[in-house]
């Protein structure tokens, strides 16, 4: 296909969106994109055999997210109207009838008709979660590189903990086996609250902490409770994905707001609507890892005092803190109470536990643990009971300490081996702490690309720019090192080197 015909399909594009925004104003624009490729498609207008404009291009020409683009595209792939063909591009498949036989004028009048062609059982915000969402990929015997995000399951005292829950199970006190409405087990509560007292410095007592079964449901809890529909809530951009899907599916408005090498810079953005939430990441910036300077964090806590929003900190991996004495959390530093403070058991523990905390301000407690019960009930109290003496007992802390150097060690692995791979050292964001590194890609290699073509190696190594929810994403990767053993980095590391080397060399063609 050449530029000239291209540059007509995205004309043809942009005129369609407007006059479809006209008709169906309420939506998403992933399925309203969608929709008109496919009727384009079924009438003929792209012909069998064209060449789609690039995602990048296309978002940029719309004036849309690429994750938007990337959705339709896969939408149309699933159903067959196009095809991708790997390091080239996407191409519009033979699914139409010649012009003139009867399939044919059928199928012109479906399209005519312009069915709504995405399942109609879903509902509207499902569709914007699963539109606008990136999820890591799945692949099943690989050797866990470089998923980022998962601790080193094979190194979790496994026997030690089964002891204990088992221990739990066999003499429980009744009232776990009920309907318990507390929040959570007061011992894990005040084990918890003595913990992050001392290793966050966060004003925590006992009564103040909720457990949850994970940070999804911490963060739907704090929506419902917190935010009635489509009020404004400002999020990292780039920023965590599961943090989007939630608040999205509780109906609140969304601003991504871009982070710089001191955080959450909102101050870049005057015109921005005072939100009732606003979530960070302060400690390990997710996916980036830069850490929100003392300066911002101050002038952050003002700000939500002033505007009477809640800050929602989620500091999710900074355990594994690789230099100098722990952080404070940006909750020791509130005097005023307007910030939530919500970690989880997942990576210190691991994934499948699906125990995570908040920490809540006075006041706040009893209506969010009420409203708990009401909307999921409450339950695992043994496992719950064995984890705050997991806590009690010390092992906890042995555990992340140990956890913690083989961590650091592997991290030492990854940038060298990828250096060594390459030939020279690529450009590193974060590392101070955490499970992941990201990588910035030299200009001209697509991420997209790119993560496609290791995965299809058996590499997991997800695209930075789908992390972005507004324009202007980063092209880098996401490398996940915690949980792969040292001699699999070094093998995954060889053949992300070659994948990118040979990006390179396509792009300077
Ligand atoms: C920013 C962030 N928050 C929280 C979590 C943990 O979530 P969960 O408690 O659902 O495992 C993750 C996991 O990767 C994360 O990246």
């Amino acid at each position: 296909m050449v530029m000239g015909e291209m540059k007509v399909a995205v004309e043809a594009l942009q005129a369609g969106l407007v006059l479809d925004l006209q008709q169906n104003p309420g939506m998403p624009m992933n399925k309203r994109l969608y929709r008109l490729l496919r009727q384009r498609i079924l009438l003929g207008d792209l012909p069998a055999g064209a060449k789609l404009p690039a995602t990048r291009q296309l978002a940029d020409a719309l004036n849309i997210a690429r994750n938007t683009v990337l959705f339709a595209f896969e939408q149309l792939q699933v159903e067959g109207f196009v095809e991708t063909r790997t390091g080239d591009g996407t191409y519009i498949a033979t699914t139409r009838m010649p012009a003139g036989s009867a399939a044919g004028k059928a199928q012109r009048k479906v399209a005519e008709r312009l069915p709504d062609p995405v399942a109609p059982v879903l509902s509207r915000r499902a569709h914007d979660v699963l539109g606008q969402q990136f999820m890591s990929p799945r692949i099943s015997g690989g050797t866990g590189a470089f998923m980022p995000g998962v601790p080193a399951i094979d190194d979790f005292p496994l026997l030690k903990w089964q002891r204990l829950v088992q221990q739990m199970h066999r003499l429980p006190d009744r009232t776990w086996l009920s309907y318990p409405r507390e929040g959570g087990v007061h011992e894990l509560k005040v084990a918890l609250s003595q913990h992050l007292r001392l290793t966050r410095a966060l004003q925590c007592r006992p009564e103040q902490v909720i457990i949850t079964s994970g940070t999804q449901q911490s963060l739907d809890l704090l929506a419902r409770g917190l935010t009635d529909h489509g009020d404004d809530v400002w999020l990292e951009d780039p920023g965590y994905n599961g943090a989007r899907s939630a608040l999205l599916a509780a109906g609140s408005t969304l601003h991504p707001i871009p982070v710089d090498d001191e955080g959450l810079n909102w101050e870049a953005s005057p015109t921005l609507p005072a939100p009732r939430l606003i979530y960070i990441t302060p400690s390990h910036q997710y996916p980036m890892g830069c850490v929100m300077s003392l300066p911002r964090r101050r002038a952050l806590l003002a700000y939500a005092r002033a505007h009477d929003s809640w800050i929602l900190e989620d500091d999710y991996d900074s355990e594994f803190r690789y230099h100098g004495p722990p952080l404070a959390a940006l909750q020791g530093l509130d005097d005023a109470g307007r910030t939530i403070y919500m970690g989880t058991f997942s990576k210190v523990m691991y994934p499948g536990l699906h125990l995570a905390y908040i920490v809540v301000p006075d006041g706040l407690a009893m209506p969010l643990i009420r409203l708990q019960a009401r909307l999921y009930r409450e339950g695992q109290y043994p496992l719950q009971a064995a984890l705050a003496e997991f806590l009690g007992s010390g092992q906890f802390a042995s555990h992340i300490r140990k956890m913690r150097s083989l961590y650091w060690q592997r991290q030492q692995v990854l940038r060298h081996s990828l250096a060594d791979a390459l030939g020279e050292a690529p450009m590193w964001c974060g590392g101070s702490a955490g499970l992941h590194l990201v990588t910035l890609l030299p200009e001209g290699i697509d991420d997209v690309q790119l993560s496609q073509r290791l995965l299809q190696r058996r590499i997991i190594a997800p695209a930075l720019s789908l992390h972005y929810g507004g324009a202007h994403a980063r092209q880098g990767l996401m490398l996940g090192y915690a949980g792969v053993k040292e001699a699999d980095i070094e093998t995954a590391a060889r053949i992300l080197a070659e994948e990118w080397t040979a990006a390179g060399t396509r792009a300077n063609v």
